[in-house]
């Protein structure tokens, strides 16, 4: 039975390379609306969940479900998913001899087939919206880290997406462009799209999430309320990973400091 307020249904998902297992029977049901941090130590899995999730990579067992549709069949369209689930990746992935409004167009007017001015209006909407409307003819190599991050989430927005995927989209930027890009997030989860985020930005990630899902080699070890995660974590190892962040400031205990002064851009 389809439940209307569950979007996304990960059950027992194994994902192995060479053999050696990385998400191990991982369980994972996201709500419409909602918004997922996940975080945990280099190499725990947190890329290769995602990466599924838009079928970039084939998994070994269990099952992925997404708006009643069995995504992990043979069946499975993954061109037409990844319409509806969107990703953006560190390192940006815009096409280099396109300029940015030719970057944006691709999907909506190739893939999709929409109408050119109905995508040239959204387009146009999301770009004032992350204040790049004017560096709509640049190309990539012509903008800062900063500014093609932005222009990759508009990407991902012009396909009306019904959920966004982000893999530590800030970890190659320079750390005066990261808030740039955290402020376009924050003002997308406000408005209440679903998404799941990868990130090492700890107040970032206390501000923006409605839950927080730590992983450790393949497993969900915590699932919890950012206050609860971050103020008083169940295990050990969540505990050790964030004593890590405390020299960065943004630690558990920063509370007043973090989330409520990042200045809303949109
Ligand atoms: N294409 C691949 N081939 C072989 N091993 C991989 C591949 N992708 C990821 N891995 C391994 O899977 C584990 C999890 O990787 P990843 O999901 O990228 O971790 P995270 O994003 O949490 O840092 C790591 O041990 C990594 O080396
Ligand atoms: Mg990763």
């Amino acid at each position: 039975m389809v439940n209307s307020q569950e979007i996304l249904k990960i059950k027992d998902l194994e994902k192995s390379f060479d053999g050696v297992p990385v998400l191990n029977r991982l369980t994972l049901t996201v709500k419409r609306g909602e918004v997922l941090v996940v975080i945990g130590p280099s190499g725990c899995g947190k890329s290769t969940l995602l990466r599924c999730l838009n079928g970039l990579e084939p998994v070994n067992g269990g099952q992925i479900v997404f708006e009643g549709q069995i995504l992990t069949s043979f069946q499975t369209s993954w061109s037409r998913v990844r319409q509806r689930i969107g990703m953006v990746f560190q390192n940006y992935e815009l096409f280099p001899h396109f300029n940015v409004l030719e970057n944006i167009l691709l999907g909506p007017v190739r893939v999709q087939g929409r109408k050119k001015s109905e995508a040239l209006e959204k387009a146009e909407f999301w770009l004032n919206r992350v204040g790049l409307w004017d560096r709509r003819e640049s190309f990539p190599r012509q903008l800062s880290g900063g500014q093609k991050q932005r222009v990759a989430i508009v990407r991902a927005l012009a396909m009306d997406p019904e959920i966004m995927l982000f893999d530590e989209v800030t970890a190659s930027l320079d750390p005066e462009m990261v808030r740039e890009v955290l402020d376009v997030i924050l003002n997308l989860a406000k408005e209440g799209l679903t998404m799941i985020i990868v990130t090492h930005e700890m107040a970032f990630a206390r501000a923006v999430a409605d839950r927080i899902i730590f992983i450790d080699q393949g497993v969900i070890v915590e699932d919890s309320p950012p206050e609860t995660f971050f103020e008083n974590p169940a295990t050990d190892r969540a505990r050790r990973f964030l004593n890590i962040f405390q020299f960065d400031g943004v630690q558990r205990g920063s509370r007043g400091t973090g989330p409520k002064t990042v200045p809303v851009r949109l």
